[in-house]
Formats: C-alpha cells, structure tokens, sequence
C-alpha cells in the first residue's frame, strides 16, 4: 500500500495536491512519501517480531539523504556497495556499525574507510577479495568480519539482467566452493567470520526460490558446523519483488513467516540473526515521476504523448522494457481518451516510458510515472545534456525539495576546453 491516491479527481501525495507541487518546483521531478517509505520499512521489521534481526536496507535502490535519513530514523541497517554509499550513509545520520558491504570489486581505500568506520560486516564474493581485505585489515591492525557471498545456483525467475544467483552470473562463491573459501577465511589472522550471505536476484514474485536458497544455505551452514567454524549471522539479501502492474509478491509477512517456520527446525536457528537487504520492496512504489506532457503527435500507425521526462530520467522501461503505471495527475476536465506511445525529449527510439498506453491527455496535462522510487533517480544520467531532476520528499501536509535540480553550469562542471599548445 502507497499514500498516493485520487481527492476529487487530483492525485495527491499524502496530504498534498501534485498539481501545486508541480507549480512550485517544476517538471519532471521525483516524488516520495515518507509515510509509504516508513510503512514498508516496518513491515520487515514486524514481520521479523522478536527473531534477531537488522534490515539493511539497499542504498543502491534510493540513495537521496532524506530517504536514507528517514530510515536510519527507524533504527535500519543500511547495504551498500560502494564508498560513495557509505559516505552517504554517515551523510544521513546512518549507524555504521549497522551497515554491510556487498560488491563484487571492493578497492583498497573502500576497504580501509570501512574498517576504520567498524562496519558490521563485508559480504565477500571471491578469494582474491578475501585476500586483499585481509591485507587491508592488518595494515590498520584491526579484524575485519566476513560474510561469503554464496551463489546458491537458484532460477529467481526474474529478468536475466537482475537474477544474481545462477551459476553463469558473476555474483558469488559457488555453493560447491563454500566450504574451502570458508576454511581459508578462518584460517586469514585478520579476518573473522561472522555470517554467510547470498542475494539471487531483484523483482522476485515467489518465495519458492528463496526458500531453495535457504535450504542450499542451511546444508552449507551445517558443513561448516562440521568443521568448527559457526556464523552469527545469515543474510538473505534483497529482492522480494513489488506490484508494477498485476503482479502478487508475497508480502515481508508471508516471505519472512516461511523463513522462520523452515529456521525454527533448523537446530540453532533461533538464535541466527536474520539479515535483509530490501531495496526495491521499501523504496519503489514510495516515488512517482511528475512530468508534464508537452505534445500530442498523431501518427499513421502511433500516437506519440511526448513528455518533458526521459530515459535519462527514468531508465527502466528502455533497459529492461520495464512496465510502470502512467496515471493523470488532475482527471477533472473533459478529455477524449486514446492509445499513446509515451516518449520523452531524448534522441533514442529507445526512449520511452510507456508504450500503448490509453490516456485522456491534452498538451500541459500532468502525468504520473508510478513506482518510481527504486532505480530510478539512482539510474538518471545526463544523456542529451540534460539536467536531472529535482526530488521532493512530502511529509503529511508539507513537502521539501530534498535535492534542487541540476543546473546547466553544473552540467559542464569539471570540463574544460583543451588549452593552446605553446
Ligand atoms: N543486495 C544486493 C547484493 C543486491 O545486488 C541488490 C540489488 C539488493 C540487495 C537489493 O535488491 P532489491 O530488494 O532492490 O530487489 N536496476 C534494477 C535492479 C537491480 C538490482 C541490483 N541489486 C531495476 O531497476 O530493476
């Protein structure tokens, strides 16, 4: 459930008309409801209850500090997967005793910022990674705790481009490896192992393969019984997927239900911390994208809604021809309603953010590009020099740009022009 809902036909966000946002700040713009983001953060957290827990929410997914800061509010952990995340994190008042690490080409300096900040823990994808943090580790004089990222070899059923956990992915140690992996890392003076780690894909609408994976886990977590070396902690990463259009994912209720009745006959699972890296299923359908359409362009065999958002704005529909909701922000006025291509500025066939999409629309009209929150301003670029948008986070009746939009100087920042050769 969202917060963005029609009042006599105006779409709002919480408490506030979308049509005064879009006056005030302009379009295309990011939008988000706090009340959304905190209703999806505390459904993990409920559905949890009492079992040991830290829900790591997925920066990657929306990394804006108002977000961020909203959930570190609410105690959350934080997954992220660069430096520039973790500088985020602290930016937003994020615990970094709370955060882990996951990537598959940490660098030196990230490993070093992370170990003086005394992160929870570093999800490890390989052993040359395992190596070169042990090194990094004993340079500070410090012990860093490990997580294996384990590639159970489980189908998530999803998009190719966003299943991580099948063997040909580059993600993980396979789950045959685990166990040598596991014993070097017990045996490396600076490291100490603290969990074991998988994620095998985003977008998933079945908790069949998360529960594939969680046995695959189990029987590796009882290998490494066997040999002495037991884990605090388990992390079961992210990808409990969301509704874009008609799909039914399980809720985190349902999903983590099944994972404690399968823990609970499981011996020791009672006290196996539970980790979660939700990105998707917090943020998504927390955000809209406010654009404005600027044309109506009937052709022979299409109609074109041209609209002032991009597929630099918003990548998704044109990388993995994902289907997001295009809704009118003010139904009020009369319209005739017809079939539309909805496309933006940008120079790309590729360029669109719907296709075939019936709407009652006139030139000026203002839409709304639903569950938009996840991997979208993350993914904006400046393609078509265009400057990304501003993002607004509402409260209640209140709203706050909580990041102004890019300017056409900041645009050429950093550039210049090749100087005379003398
Ligand atoms: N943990 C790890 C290690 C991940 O790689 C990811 C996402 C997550 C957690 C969060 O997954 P989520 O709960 O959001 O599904 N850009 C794509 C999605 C890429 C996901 C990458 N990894 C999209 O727009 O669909």
């Amino acid at each position: 459930m969202d917060h963005f809902d029609y009042r006599d036909g105006q779409l709002f966000a919480e408490q506030v008309s979308l049509n005064e946002l879009a006056e005030q700040v302009g379009t295309p713009c990011y939008v988000y409801s706090r009340a959304t983001l905190e209703r999806h953060f505390k459904a993990y957290e409920q559905a949890l209850g009492d079992h040991p827990h830290l829900i790591c929410y997925a920066v990657k997914a929306n990394s804006n500090l108002a977000v961020l800061n909203i959930l570190a509010r609410l105690g959350a952990g934080f997954d992220i997967v660069s430096i520039g995340e973790l500088e985020r994190v602290l930016a937003a008042g994020g615990d970094p005793s709370r955060v882990v690490f996951s990537g598959v080409a940490k660098q030196e300096h990230e490993m070093a910022r992370a170990l003086e900040l005394g992160i929870k823990c570093f999800n490890v994808e390989s052993r040359p990674e395992l190596e070169r943090l042990n090194a990094v580790a004993e340079r500070l004089g410090v012990v860093a705790p490990v997580s294996l990222r384990v590639n159970p070899d489980v189908d998530a059923g999803t998009h190719p481009y966003i299943s991580t956990g099948l063997k040909d992915n580059k993600f993980g140690i396979p789950v045959d490896e685990a166990l040598d992996v596991y014993q070097q890392a017990a045996a490396l003076p600076n490291l100490k192992v603290s969990g074991l780690d998988c994620h095998i894909g985003s977008q998933l609408t079945d908790i069949a393969p998360f529960l594939d994976a969680l046995e695959r886990l189990l029987v590796l977590l009882d290998r490494l019984r066997d040999k002495g070396i037991e884990v605090e902690h388990l992390d079961l990463g992210g990808g409990l997927g969301v509704p874009y259009r008609d799909e039914t994912p399980p809720a985190p209720f349902a999903y983590a239900s099944k994972l404690l009745e399968r823990l609970a006959r499981w011996p020791g699972g009672e006290q196996l911390t539970l980790l979660f890296e939700p990105g998707r299923s917090i943020a998504a359908n927390a955000g809209i994208l406010l654009t404005r359409v600027e044309f109506l362009k009937p052709g022979e065999t299409k109609n074109f809604a041209i609209i002032d958002a991009a597929m630099n704005d918003l990548i998704r529909p044109a990388l993995y021809q994902a289907w997001q909701a295009i809704i009118p922000v003010d139904t009020r006025a009369a319209r005739d309603a017809a079939v539309y291509d909805v496309v933006g500025p940008v120079c790309e066939t590729g360029d669109f953010l719907g296709k075939d999409r019936e709407l009652a629309i006139a030139p000026g009209d203002l839409l709304a590009v639903r569950s938009a929150g996840a991997y979208g301003f993350v993914m904006a670029s400046n393609y078509n020099s265009r400057p990304r948008p501003a993002e607004v986070m509402v409260d209640g009746e209140r709203f706050q740009i909580v990041r102004r939009r890019e300017t056409l100087s900041e645009l050429r920042a950093g550039e210049s022009v090749l100087e005379e050769l003398q």
